[in-house]
């Protein structure tokens, strides 16, 4: 069968041309052209055809619901981040820097699926099956039943899917697979987009469950960039710092589970491990209470964990930096024009740098009230009390409002062994919560005054 000629299309226009181009004939953009398929050139009368096989219309009531039918792992971390586990016919992605441990986790969840009773393939298109080998003795796993191969084809790879049927495969990286449909090299977008769409939909048509393995470029986006998010059903981010041996994975879509939920690992001698009570490990250890630092109850996902945010304010030059380490910067900028006009207090001359310890990303504003505390606190070389928590957005008006599930971040606190609070309003339980005094505030001068009045 002859080679249909692909065709290329303007991702900012949407315009085509024959051949690749460094500019849009259409609308003048540079480096816009992608590699597509060509349509099939079918006679029109056929065009149709595939209508007659249509799904039937029913009515909404009249279908039975079902639940997803999912495959724990048996890493309850993972599973956690899943939404319960592997569902049938379901795609994953899985993004992160090189060398924080994809292969790592997956082989270990592979190996788990296969003892129990799943049939699995490891697909490694980055490294030897020797490689594979070698890690899978590291791990322990010696005797693993995984299926492997060693092969970066699409069309190949969808052939083994075919024939071997297994329940659960792992493609370790899409960005290593490459079509030969398209003349893009492997990892550019055109490969990485076509060879995901296809893998997608063998998922949805034989019921296997795939995991894409996907790196992440340096701007931290997955390369092949967006449009793989939307095709896949489930989208995992690993996070965290690489020097430090705990490494968190976030689910940043899921269409079977929670968003934003955290499963925790510790990178071992022996792979990873999932840690099921991560709470301690953001927070750092010190002796006696420290300027500069307020812990927080953060609740992303279910799970509510306590991450210690630090701040220091130092005298800076003529043009003073903020600098975020796991907080949004443009946050902190606002945070502190808040600070200065509603409670008088100026770091306007002073570098400002935030960290959240632990390398944890935090997205939610319920961190805002620990950071201004955090950043005063170290503005006036005075520690906050032992055991003392704070949580609350805080809005451009100055008032504090209330986190989602405030109950069960004071619960969590209260657990271990915070015994004091600031918190919104909103947020006041109205039945005590044992060994803890809660202050509840609206205004950010308020609360201020009162971490002042602390001791
Ligand atoms: P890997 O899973 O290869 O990362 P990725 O697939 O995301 O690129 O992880 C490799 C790192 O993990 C490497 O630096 C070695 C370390 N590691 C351990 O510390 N313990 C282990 O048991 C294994 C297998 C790897
Ligand atoms: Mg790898």
């Amino acid at each position: 069968m002859a080679k249909e000629k692909n065709i290329y299309t303007c991702s900012a226009c949407g315009g085509t041309s024959s051949r690749w181009l460094g500019k849009c004939p259409h609308c003048d953009a540079w480096n816009t052209l992608i590699e597509s398929l060509a349509p099939s050139e079918a006679p029109a009368k056929n065009r149709f055809a595939g209508l007659a096989k249509t799904a039937d219309v029913v009515i909404l009531a009249d279908i039975e619901a079902s639940d997803v039918e999912r495959n724990p792992t048996g890493n309850e971390e993972l599973d956690r981040v899943l939404g319960g586990g592997i569902v049938q016919g379901g795609v994953v992605l899985i993004g992160g820097d090189p060398g924080i441990g994809k292969s790592t986790l997956l082989l270990q969840a592979l190996d788990a699926l296969q003892r129990a009773g799943q049939k699995t393939l490891y697909v490694t298109g980055e490294e030897s099956g020797a490689q594979v080998a070698l890690r899978a003795r590291r791990l322990g796993l010696e005797h693993s039943q995984v299926r492997v191969q060693a092969e970066i084809q699409l069309e190949k790879i969808l052939a083994t899917l075919q024939v071997q049927q297994p329940d659960v495969a792992v493609i370790d990286s899409i960005q290593t697979v490459y079509s030969e449909q398209l003349t893009s090299a492997p990892g550019s977008v055109a490969q990485v987009r076509e060879c995901a769409a296809h893998l997608t939909r063998a998922a949805k048509a034989s019921g296997v469950a795939i995991v894409l393995v996907g790196h992440v470029t340096k701007d931290g986006s997955l390369a092949g960039p967006r449009v793989l998010e939307h095709m896949v059903d489930t989208v995992l981010y690993f996070e965290g710092d690489t020097h430090s041996s705990f490494r968190l994975v976030r689910a940043i879509k899921n269409r079977f589970g929670a968003v934003n939920e955290i499963g925790v690992f510790a990178m071992t001698e022996k792979g990873l491990r999932g840690v099921s009570n991560p709470s301690a490990i953001f927070l750092s250890q010190h002796a006696e209470p420290v300027p500069g630092s307020c812990v927080m109850v953060t609740l992303e996902g279910t799970r509510p964990m306590l991450v210690e945010i630090q701040a220091l304010v130092d005298s800076g030059g003529p043009s003073p930096r903020r600098l975020s380490v796991g907080l949004d910067r443009d946050r902190l900028a606002m945070l502190l024009a808040v600070l200065h006009r509603h409670a008088g207090v100026s770091c306007m001359d002073q570098d400002v740098f935030v960290n959240a310890v632990g390398g944890v990303r935090i997205s939610e504003p319920a961190a805002d009230l620990a950071v201004l505390l955090a950043v005063t606190s170290s503005l006036r070389g005075k520690p906050l009390p032992k055991g003392f928590v704070a949580f609350g957005e805080v809005g451009l008006a100055g008032e504090v409002r209330p986190a989602p599930r405030g109950q069960e971040r004071l619960k969590e606190a209260a657990k271990l062994g915070f015994s004091l609070a600031i918190v919104p309003k909103a947020n006041a339980p109205r039945k005590p919560i044992e060994g803890m005094t809660i202050h509840a505030v609206e205004r950010v001068e308020q609360a201020l005054e009162l971490a002042r009045g602390l001791d």
